[in-house]
């Protein structure tokens, strides 16, 4: 029997049916920066691993130009979300890109992306 989510379930506890709540993060990037983008995305740190309560995560390329990136992460409860943005692990995954956007304001540039989230809960599969 799939045991009941808790914060301390371990992520190798978590099966799908268990994600119940999603945040959508959606990133809008300058044209020149989508390609370092993609590469901090392709080598992500990957510290969001050992939350508990993680289950997985997606990033969506948009289709359409100037349409923004979706980072969609699936969680067992919006408490471990909670817990991982206020966490050492979300400032390890975003060092590089918190970095870039720390550089470009102090040499008066445009920030390289804005992001805005959302979250959901799950009611359908
Ligand atoms: C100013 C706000 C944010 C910006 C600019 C941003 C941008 C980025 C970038 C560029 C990365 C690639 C990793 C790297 O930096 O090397 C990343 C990782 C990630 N972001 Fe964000 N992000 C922000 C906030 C958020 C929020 C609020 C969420 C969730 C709702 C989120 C979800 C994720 C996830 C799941 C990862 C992977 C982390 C890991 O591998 O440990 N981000 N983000």
């Amino acid at each position: 029997m799939t045991p009941t989510p808790t914060l301390a379930t371990p992520v190798a506890d978590v099966t799908p049916a268990d994600a119940a709540f999603v945040a959508v993060n959606y990133i809008t990037c300058e044209p020149d920066y989508r390609e370092r983008y993609e590469q901090l995305f392709a080598s992500r740190a990957h510290a969001i691993d050992r939350m508990p309560g993680f289950h997985h995560m997606h990033v969506l390329r948009p289709s359409a130009d100037g349409q923004p990136y979706l980072v969609v992460s699936y969680w067992a409860s919006e408490a471990d979300f909670k817990a991982w943005m206020g966490s050492p692990e979300f400032l390890e995954g975003h060092k590089r890109g918190f970095d870039d956007i720390r550089r470009a304001k102090e040499e008066g540039r445009t920030p390289p992306m804005t992001s805005q989230f959302q979250t959901y809960a799950v009611i359908s599969r």
